[in-house]
């Protein structure tokens, strides 16, 4: 793959992402259609189905023979591919049906399942993230790079919950209180897109969660590495798209908060 080759594709995500910011700002405040998909809290409106047409619309034009797995759509196209495209329309779409300003459109490439090319759109705020392997991360077409806190005790942390929440003694609620007592604090801001985007842009100095689809990570992951952060697994080992879990920093908090993942005490040890 060329540098020309990966720039192309960045344009044609860099295309799409902001033509479904655009529809996600002319529904919001204006939904009449919000509905559970099934697990309690997780919601689908028709903005989310909207800014996925225009999506798929746009890579069917210009790359129709890729493969694509999109979250409200689900597989499509050429299954045989080495090119895959990870779409989550509406990142943070409980924020968005409360009109709370934080959300995103997250478009990821995956060649031969590794991300290549990542764009996430945050349009309440105009903010561009995108990344090519190789290519460096910018904000709005200048380059960012991951902070310089070197400690967890200095950290600004992110993490977030997963629809299955209620049904699992696996929830992160034990290492939110653990790691809100070990740093600055921890935020829960609702689009784990933006939360690895504000990762690798320095405003946030480490990120983790579990219960993730690819279409939440394929494309912030890449801007973290691209942005000189580190992404893994909790435990620092390879980072698995399909995991479901992952620990993105600015590397020099890695290991401690790797370290605290691991050795989280029961929720009943605060009382
Ligand atoms: C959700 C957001 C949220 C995270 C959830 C995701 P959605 O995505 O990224 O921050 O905690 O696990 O499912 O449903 O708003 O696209
Ligand atoms: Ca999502
Ligand atoms: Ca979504």
């Amino acid at each position: 793959m060329t540098n020309n080759q990966l720039q192309n594709y960045l344009e044609i995500a860099t295309e799409a992402a902001l033509a479904a910011g655009a529809v996600l700002q002319s529904f919001c405040g204006k939904l009449e259609n919000i509905q559970e998909k099934g697990r309690s809290g997780d919601l689908v409106t028709e903005a989310d189905k909207a800014s996925e047409a225009v999506i798929l619309e746009i890579l069917g034009r210009h790359v129709p023979e890729h493969a694509i797995l999109a979250e409200e759509s689900g597989s499509l196209g050429n299954a045989a591919s080495k090119y895959l495209w990870a779409i989550d329309p509406l990142d943070g779409t409980t924020n968005y049906a409360h009109q709370y300003p934080f959300y995103a459109v997250s478009i990821g490439l995956l060649i031969d399942g590794l991300p290549q090319i990542g764009v996430i759109y945050d349009p309440s705020h105009n903010e561009l993230f995108r990344a090519g392997k190789g290519l460096g991360a910018t904000c709005n077409r200048r380059a960012i790079a991951v902070s310089q806190s070197s400690e967890l005790r200095n950290s600004l942390l992110v993490t977030g919950f997963a629809y299955d929440r209620r049904s699992t003694a696996d929830n992160n609620y034990a290492e939110f209180c653990h790691l809100t007592h070990l740093t600055q604090g921890v935020r829960r801001s609702g689009s784990a897109a933006l939360d690895l985007a504000h990762t690798a842009c320095g405003r946030l100095d480490g990120y983790w969660e579990r219960g993730l689809s690819p279409w939440d990570v394929a494309a912030g992951v890449l801007i973290v590495s691209e942005a000189g952060g580190q992404v893994t697994a909790y435990d620092g080992g390879a980072f698995e798209m399909n995991s479901g879990r992952v620990l993105a920093t600015n590397g020099k908090i890695h290991a401690e908060l790797s370290g605290a993942l691991l050795s989280v005490p029961p929720l009943s040890s605060w009382k």
